[in-house]
């Protein structure tokens, strides 16, 4: 017989330990959007909520964001960067192919751990919490960064009045470790790919390297909002679900922000109460893909609207398409 192979142990439980966010400094409002596209900010502000969006100014890029969000999620967190056992980037917008960002970020922030890139769009900050919570309770790292960011600005047609006033940049971040009590929920996820062409990369990079066209990301928004206020609202209702909450348990909403309209479907579908506060900084932030996500957490916590210790459900979707959502103890 063979000699057994020893198995890995870990925590208990994971929990939320800290979350940041870096917000770019250029601040594009909707007048300055419609000297772009034929639109108007009455048109995008009652189709979206979008008042204006946040792009990199100088000397910000996907990696200067994430690494300052991911270095304040470690301070806030209380542990030294040496102690993380993986780095997990999720961004659809960074620049090299590989290696990936999350190892030059792991090096640059002080750890010789685990370190890989997802792309999972805008369900990407939520897949990555989903994988540092099994990587914990696992054994296989103690403590687990998860970094959401994009530069989407760069890969946006500014004259294409079908994407060009939703896309935004920006970063946010949070450590996962041990706990005795449980702070993240069952993941709901999954994906379907017979919808690939909903939100797509316009040219593949052979033909992009080979001058001919600059790949920017387009999008079929009535195909998106269709499945996203359908079948992602009954998700969010499988999240609470697989939690064993029901809608009066729930503090906080924090939905992906897309479009108020879709986390308004939402809301209907789940049936949540007055009291639960909604993420809506789609308002100032526009639509930053994986970052949205932390970014809303933060910014939430900031404002002091939800509170450390609160239950939070989080879901995010997008291009694959694809989505994750989890309940999780706020930080
Ligand atoms: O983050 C990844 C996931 N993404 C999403 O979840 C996005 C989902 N989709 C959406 O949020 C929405 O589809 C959009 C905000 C992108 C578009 O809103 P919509 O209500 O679906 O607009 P539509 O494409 O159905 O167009 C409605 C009308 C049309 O005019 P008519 O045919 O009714 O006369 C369009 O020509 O609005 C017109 N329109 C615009 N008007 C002003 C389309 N784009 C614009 C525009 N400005 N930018």
């Amino acid at each position: 017989m063979s000699a057994p192979i020893a198995a890995s142990s870990g925590a208990p439980f994971a929990k939320l330990l800290s979350v940041a966010s870096f917000v770019p400094s250029r601040v594009v409002d909707n007048a300055e959007m419609c000297t772009w596209i034929d639109s108007s900010d009455e048109w995008i502000q009652q189709r979206t909520g979008i008042v204006e969006r946040r792009w990199v100014g100088e000397g910000e890029s996907v990696e200067t964001m994430a690494l300052d969000a991911g270095r304040r999620a470690v301070e806030k967190a209380g542990i030294e960067a040496s102690e993380l056992g993986a780095v997990i980037v999720s961004t659809v917008t960074y620049y090299h192919q590989t290696p990936s960002l999350a190892a030059r970020l792991a090096h640059r922030l002080g750890t010789l751990g685990a370190a890989f890139d997802i792309s999972a769009a805008c369900a990407g900050f939520c897949y990555g919490l989903a994988q540092a919570e099994a990587l914990v309770r696992s054994g296989a790292a103690r403590y687990v960064l998860v970094i959401g960011v994009e530069e989407l600005s760069r890969f946006t047609n500014i004259h294409d009045r079908g994407t060009a006033f939703l896309f935004a940049d920006g970063a946010g971040a949070a450590v996962v470790g041990p706990s005795e009590t449980n702070g993240i929920g069952p993941v709901v996820w999954g994906s379907d790919g017979s919808q690939a062409d909903a939100i797509n990369q316009t040219v593949e990079w052979s033909k992009a390297l080979a001058g001919s066209e600059t790949p920017y990301i387009q999008m079929d928004g009535r195909a998106v909002f269709k499945w996203a206020s359908g079948f992602i609202a009954d998700a969010a209702k499988d999240v609470l679900a697989k939690a064993g909450l029901a809608p009066e348990d729930l503090d906080v909403f924090i939905p992906h922000q897309a479009n108020n309209r879709i986390t308004d479907a939402m809301l209907r579908a789940l049936k949540l109460p007055e009291h639960v506060v909604v993420a809506r900084t789609i308002k100032q932030f526009g639509n930053n893909s994986a970052a949205s996500v932390p970014m809303a957490m933060d910014a939430l916590l900031t404002s002091g609207e939800a509170k450390s210790g609160q239950t939070a459900l989080l879901i995010g979707f997008g291009a694959g398409l694809v989505y994750a959502g989890q309940v999780v103890t706020l930080p």
